[in-house]
């Protein structure tokens, strides 16, 4: 039941110290479960807090083995469910040796031995509730897709050209090219944009990595902006301060489903020969000012991955426009710069929806609007719930409907509230914990100074359970237990 973390083993030694204090400024210690500990020793290991540099006395080890050996210390079982509720925690450690001489020069590794010991909350609510509403339609995805097998057809077929066009139809735009992803899609959306190397691409700093990463692959710079502090989206007023003389393009994302104000966006951009391309890939189905996300900027771009709101049975994307040339530049694009595999006016990709998905992305596409409604009423049954009154909602833009790909809030209490939460059975996690700037492969475009909005808004969400089958009693469930931990503290 003991395992040993693959990055817990560090080195100190010292000189004829009466005491050893050995510091590991982030040592991530894999928890495991364990229900009959043994108990040896009396170390604690405690959550890490980086100013916390107070000696506890429990920490100090009787003896400490010669040189080079390996102390095993194994933890005390640990009564305390919120404490040790998540599956991977920091810790700092130290350790004291008993004021002894004698030991001379000592060097020692130490191996962490923590085992997490409660007895496992079931999950009652998990984070996710879709799979429900899948289940029925399995018959039929299964049923295209044979179709699609015997076809022998598999890349370019009809099933993709009739997505396209039920898609673009549903979102309200002229046109879809389906593509291999959602990333693959705003690589292939910018550049049909008119985007390339040297021009500046405005993102927001609180999105899923892939937001930022085909701006760098296309050869063009991300500038950051910072999201409002209550929608958690660009806006015209974040936008324009990230705005410079070689800006070629905007991507307000849709946050959680949220959409982000492209309207003002494209007030703001229009004048200004900018571009402005919607990452809608987490809002299927969500609106502003009645019309569909997708529909609102220059070009938009969806993934199709399992977990979004419309989602295939592997990868998928597409890239929506009404603009008849960043269509057809689009369609090059995905297939090797060609439009047909004779000559090859550009560099492109290999990237293309295929079949499979297509087909079974048409027999979703029919269900999507009950699932959005589905999810518009859990979201109503947290705000009837009265959950507002224990933590920040997500707000919904003006003008705008969510799709609430996920429902998120936020609280300055929030891992803690992550912890009493997964000890009542209830799924919650955090998501975007690190503003985008400062993920190592894209920091060195950060903003001068860090945004605060995007580094209070990172340090504070919470996604609770959400989703097309979530039982309509859960919200006020999971209000009930987010506001009972909030009364608990104040
Ligand atoms: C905001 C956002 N943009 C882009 C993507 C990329 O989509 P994909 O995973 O299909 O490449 C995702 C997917 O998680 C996303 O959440």
């Amino acid at each position: 039941m003991w395992r040993t973390s693959p990055v817990t083993a560090f080195s100190a030694s010292t000189r004829t110290p009466t005491s050893i204090e050995v510091f590991q400024t982030a040592l991530t210690v894999a928890l495991q479960r364990s229900s009959s500990p043994t108990q040896t020793g009396s170390v604690n290991v405690i959550r890490s807090i980086p100013a916390v540099t107070t000696r506890r006395p429990q920490w100090r080890i009787a003896a400490i083995p010669a040189a080079s050996s390996h102390i095993r210390i194994t933890v005390p079982p640990c009564t305390n469910p919120a404490e040790f509720a998540s599956s991977m925690l920091i810790h700092r450690i130290r350790f004291e040796r008993e004021a002894d001489a004698g030991l001379g020069s000592v060097a020692f590794t130490a191996a962490i031995l923590l085992p997490l010991v409660y007895p496992a909350a079931p999950v009652e609510i998990p984070l996710f509730a879709n799979r429900d509403s899948l289940d029925p339609l399995i018959d039929e995805v299964a049923a295209r897709q044979r179709a699609v097998l015997d076809s022998g057809k598999y890349i370019l077929g009809p099933e993709v050209e009739a997505f396209e066009s039920e898609f673009a139809s549903y979102v309200g735009a002229e046109h879809c090219v389906g593509v291999g992803n959602g990333t693959d899609a705003i690589a292939i959306a910018l550049r049909a944009l008119g985007v390339g190397p040297g021009d500046e691409v405005v993102v927001p700093s609180l999105t899923f990595f892939a937001t930022v990463e085909p701006v760098v692959t296309i050869g063009a710079t991300p500038v950051f902006c910072d999201v409002d502090p209550d929608t958690w989206v660009m806006t015209a007023e974040t936008a324009e301060a990230a705005i410079g003389e070689r800006t070629k393009a905007l991507i307000p994302v849709h946050i959680f489903g949220n959409p982000a104000p492209v309207g003002d966006l494209v007030e703001l951009a229009r004048p200004r020969g900018i571009r402005v391309l919607e990452d809608a890939a987490q809002a299927h189905g969500a609106r502003l000012n009645g019309t569909m996300a997708g529909a609102l900027g220059d070009a938009a771009t969806f993934s199709f991955f399992p977990s979004k709101n419309l989602g295939a049975f592997g990868d998928g994307g597409a890239v929506v426009t009404s603009d008849p040339e960043v269509e057809a530049i689009a369609r090059r694009l995905r297939f090797h710069g060609s439009t047909d595999k004779r000559l090859h006016t550009e560099a492109g990709y290999n990237s293309r929806l295929d079949e499979l998905q297509a087909a079974a992305l048409r027999v979703l596409l029919p269900h999507l609007d009950e699932w959005t409604r589905a999810r518009r009423a859990a979201a109503q049954g947290y705000r009837e719930a009265g959950l507002g009154r224990s933590v920040a909602i997500q707000a919904e833009t003006d003008g705008g409907e969510s799709c609430w790909h996920l429902f998120v809030v936020a609280t300055p209490e929030r891992d803690r509230l992550r912890d009493e939460l997964a000890a009542a059975g209830i799924g919650a996690r955090p998501y975007y914990e690190i503003p985008l700037y400062r993920q190592p492969a894209v920091e060195r475009w950060a903003p001068a100074e860090p945004l605060p909005n995007t580094e209070r808004v990172c340090a504070e969400i919470l996604a609770l359970p959400m989703g097309t089958a979530l039982d309509p009693a859960a919200p006020a469930r999971v209000s009930e237990a987010v506001g009972a931990a909030h009364r608990a503290r104040t």
